[in-house]
């Protein structure tokens, strides 16, 4: 009893200390250089876009391969969702889902009557201790592109792809590992959000059993012949199975999303850390993130990241110390910058006619790149006389305020765990890196007076110089970045219609299903947002 307690208590205290030596956060330093870029090999962006993505469907469905995870509840009063062929309460741990779109789905789906399948609500009286593994967490292909990869992790310590769809094993197996921190599931994104649920008496009331009419039958009614089942592996039409599920998915494609799962942010373990998982870094370089995978970890990082995860479940869980909200903090970034950016690359990239066109859309940006940088704008801040046109060393001070404006004040004082550590750094890296790009434009205008030009007599071909280094300033500053805010229907749907990026195994309607399955995944490989009708045919 004494050596659990004190090996529980060390590993608490180990996750709560706040080491200055940890590879990953360095001491904040915004830097005396409006051209430094980020290091190809920095993972800020990815751990910023991580963040911001959890929870939601949207970016998962493009980002498919997880690579963070993350303890929360679920609270009471939530109901839970389960079809079944049978008339009875599971007694393993089996699959429920937060809407009912989906597990009516699944009631069809493996019903052996012919008439109806079972249709049961729970209702969580306690709340559910679950962690959370994000990407597209639930999606399983053949040799998969890695969507399971965080989850064989946890569950057999290794990555093993020709294992994707031993999915009763992997719960039973999660679940095991879960039974000493009393995690009650595991939640993954199917369509929509699902839970494992490890035991359906633990924390939860059955509300109703309903026998109801299979919505979606691989059998033919009139004479009980087998249909053919839809080949899954390689695409089918999107209204297959009716719309509902691709309806309940848009459900969580925006900001906050599924609300209903309640994350500890401060306990969040994310295979981007490079203090936990240096082995990473090697295989990534030069890869899209598209590729990024977990397959190819070390095993010290294996056993490192588990025992991260193992120390953020251990233990009571309760709300930050910090008292910080992070979502709020990372959503409030994204408010701020992604529609002036989103602008600001629009007016760049479109073509001028004229060199009065030219100077009017210069203009425009300039007075967007000044709107940004204005709590900054210091008096005492301003270009040198008869100094070089190139020199911008007298707008420092203002990207230096632009990159600290909020988080610095607080890394001081409070002591955060390793998982707000990392956060902090990623907010910071990519605050920095936002205001050293929108800064230097910003001062390039400034140096050359765009602002102050009544018309474009004064035309010159500087202008068109600056036009392209704007340009390329603002469409790295994009990629890097890589908001999923940005990836969206272009030009916008029309109201009949919604803007979709695939869930599979939908095909996108016009697509041809691919020949075989790995066909399917190089079609499924680098999807792009289409409008489709909302009604099914
Ligand atoms: C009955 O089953 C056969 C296949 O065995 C199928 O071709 C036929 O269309 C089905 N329906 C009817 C009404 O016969
Ligand atoms: C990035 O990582 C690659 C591969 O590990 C390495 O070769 C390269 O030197 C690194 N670059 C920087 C700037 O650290
Ligand atoms: C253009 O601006 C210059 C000074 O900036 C001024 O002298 C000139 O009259 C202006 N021309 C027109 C057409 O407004
Ligand atoms: C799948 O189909 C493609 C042609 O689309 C072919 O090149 C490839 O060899 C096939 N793969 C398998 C495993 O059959």
């Amino acid at each position: 009893m004494f050596a659990f307690l004190s090996i529980t208590r060390l590993l608490l205290l180990n996750w709560l200390a706040t080491t200055r030596a940890s590879q990953f956060v360095s001491q904040f330093n915004v830097g005396n250089d409006l051209e430094i870029r980020p290091s190809p090999n920095d993972t800020a962006n990815l751990v910023f876009n991580t963040v911001h993505s959890l929870l939601l469907g949207w970016p998962h469905r493009r980002y498919k391969n997880g690579h963070t995870i993350v303890p929360g509840i679920i609270p009471p009063g939530t109901s839970l969702y389960h079809g079944a062929g049978i008339p009875e309460i599971p007694a393993t741990p089996e699959w429920t889902a937060l809407d009912s779109e989906l597990s009516t789905l699944y009631c069809g789906l493996f019903s052996m009557e012919r008439k109806g399948c079972w249709h049961l609500t729970l209702t969580v009286e306690r709340p559910l201790k679950v962690l959370y593994f994000d990407g597209y967490s639930s999606l399983k292909f053949l040799d998969g592109p890695g969507t399971i990869d965080s989850q064989d992790v946890i569950a057999w310590e290794k990555v093993i792809p020709g294992k994707n769809h031993a999915e009763q094993e992997r719960i039973v197996d999660l679940c095991r590992w879960g039974e000493k921190f009393k995690i009650d599931g595991f939640v993954r994104l199917h369509t929509t959000y699902e839970v494992m649920l490890c035991d359906f008496s633990a924390g939860l009331r059955l509300d109703s059993m309903h026998h109801i009419k299979i919505p979606y039958s691989p059998l033919q009614p009139e004479n009980n012949s087998l249909l053919e089942r839809p080949k899954m592996q390689i695409g089918v039409p999107l209204d297959v199975f009716g719309m509902g599920e691709i309806i309940a998915s848009r459900r969580l494609d925006e900001y906050p999303g599924e609300t209903r799962v309640q994350l500890y942010l401060h306990r969040l373990v994310s295979f981007y850390d490079l203090s936990i998982s240096p082995s990473l870094a090697e295989q990534r370089f030069g890869q899209h993130r598209l590729q990024h995978r977990i397959l190819g970890i070390s095993q010290s990082d294996i056993h490192t990241v588990k025992a991260r995860v193992e120390s953020a479940v251990d233990g009571e869980w309760s709300n930050p110390t910090s008292g910080l909200d992070w979502a709020s903090l990372f959503h409030t970034t994204v408010q701020r910058y992604a529609d002036r950016l989103e602008l600001v690359q629009l007016d760049l990239n479109t073509a001028t006619r004229s060199s009065k066109d030219l100077f009017l859309r210069m203009r425009a940006v300039f007075l967007q790149l000044r709107g940004m940088t204005q709590p900054y704008d210091f008096v005492a801040a301003h270009p040198i006389i008869d100094g070089c046109r190139g020199e911008k060393s007298w707008a420092l001070p203002v990207y230096n305020a632009c990159a600290t404006a909020y988080p610095l004040s607080l890394s001081a004082q409070i002591t955060f765990t390793p998982s707000e550590r990392l956060m902090l750094s990623a907010l910071q890296a990519t605050t920095r890196e936002i205001c050293r790009t929108i800064t230097s434009m910003w001062a390039d205008g400034v140096n050359h007076q765009i602002g102050n030009k009544q018309n474009d007599s004064e035309f010159t071909i500087t202008l068109q110089e600056i036009h392209e280094k704007w340009k390329k300033d603002i469409n790295s500053l994009i990629s890097w970045l890589d908001w999923s805010v940005w990836l969206k229907c272009k030009p916008a749907c029309s109201t009949n219609e919604m803007c979709y990026l695939p869930i599979s195994p939908y095909l996108i309607p016009g697509e041809t299903p691919a020949v075989n399955e790995s066909d399917w995944l190089t079609q499924a490989q680098d999807p792009h947002p289409t409008c489709i009708p909302r009604h099914s045919r």
